[in-house]
């Protein structure tokens, strides 16, 4: 397909994929205030500044996500791949599953998890309905479902956010054999890897290094290596790990990435993961933090952010967003390369010193 069409192609996804998650967002809205008015939690309107600064932010964004395909950071068609047909089957579900989550909002209970779970292997932070979403990040169901509520979410810009490390991690990823065996393949690790977008942004930009994705949740790794499975490329070893503690040996990695997940620690496990990361790199190593921008970088979206907090179940979010990051990663022992805002997200890039 010539550029020029591909790339037309491309924004008009994007487009569709955008009206698409604000129809969903506002008729579920709507039902919402219908059928149970007590669980409508109150948010502030945006300004139209703001509006007009998240339309601003978003089609730079896509600009950039082109462009770096354009420029060979990855496959252009990583920017048309999804899992199509698992997502329109799942959609109905999303809908089915309206009334449990209504019910839940309704009764303030944020801990309601499947009764067949061991509690004791999981932290008690990590025990809830983080998003709403029915049983939390704990069963094969939630699992089905998460991508969807994440791509509609953001609007469609989930992957877009995700596929911006992969341009700074390409630029100060260590070359083969730097400091050590020139024979050792290269290993990169995805703390939190969830259902394993972000390996598959990973996978197609990185196909001869080796991929290993880390979550607690043992659905999330059954449903990654499901879709991971269906395409192309090596399958990326997943382990069921506390990102506070992985089961593997100090400096192992040549990069660690962590998207999405500190906002959803407590500061404390945050630290930890940090320092997690740093141990799990080798001298001269990188670690890509992808996460929600705070109101230090991003001012113009303060409402909205807080709004996030309010609507959907996110405990650690107001902690995080007053939190500095770049402290964590100085304190772990990392030197911060880069600090870049993209939309809704910030990334930082840091190294592990020689
Ligand atoms: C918001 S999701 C992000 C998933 C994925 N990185 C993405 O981009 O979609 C958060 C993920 O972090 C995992 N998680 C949360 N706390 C964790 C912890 N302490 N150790 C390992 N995984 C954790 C959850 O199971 C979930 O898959």
């Amino acid at each position: 397909m010539p550029a020029t069409l591909a790339k037309l192609t491309y924004q008009a996804l994007q487009k569709g994929k955008g009206a698409f998650s604000l129809a969903h967002k506002e008729i579920s809205l709507r039902l919402l205030k219908a059928m149970a008015p007590d669980a409508v939690v109150k948010t502030l309107p945006l300004d139209s500044g703001a509006v007009q600064a998240l339309r601003g932010a978003m089609d730079a964004l896509l600009e950039r996500d082109w462009q770096d395909g354009e420029d060979g950071i990855y496959p252009t068609e990583l920017l048309f791949s999804g899992p199509w047909k698992d997502w329109a089957v799942r959609y109905p579900l999303l809908w089915l599953d309206s009334p449990a989550t209504w019910n839940r909002l309704r009764r303030r209970d944020f801990h309601d998890l499947p009764t067949t779970i061991n509690r004791q292997h999981y932290p008690t932070y990590y025990l809830r309905n983080f998003h709403n979403q029915t049983d939390g990040y704990l069963s094969d169901r939630s699992a089905a479902l998460y991508d969807l509520q994440v791509e509609i979410l953001f609007n469609g810009a989930a992957d877009p956010m995700r596929r911006r490390l992969l341009r700074p991690l390409k630029q100060a990823l260590p070359r083969s054999g730097t400091g050590g065996d020139p024979s050792r393949p290269r290993r990169i690790l995805d703390l939190a890897t969830g259902t394993g977008r972000t390996m598959h942004q990973l996978r197609a930009a990185f196909p001869r290094i080796q991929l290993v994705g880390c979550d607690l949740s043992e659905a999330y790794l059954r449903q990654a290596g499901r879709w991971l499975a269906e395409r192309p490329g090596e399958l990326p070893q997943l382990v069921q790990a506390n990102v506070e503690a992985v089961p593997f040996v100090d400096r192992w990695f040549d990069a660690v990435t962590c998207v999405f997940l500190l906002h959803e620690l407590p500061r404390s496990a945050r630290a930890n993961c940090m320092k997690e990361a740093f141990r799990l790199l080798k001298p001269g190593g990188v670690l890509a933090v992808l996460d929600s921008v705070q109101p230090k970088d991003s001012p113009q979206f303060k409402v909205l952010l807080d709004n996030f907090r309010r609507v959907y179940h996110e405990p650690f979010y107001g902690d995080y967003t007053a939190d500095s990051i770049e402290n964590h990663l100085d304190r772990a022992g990392f030197e911060l390369l880069l600090g870049e805002t993209h939309f809704l997200s910030r990334l930082w890039l840091a190294r592990k010193p020689s």
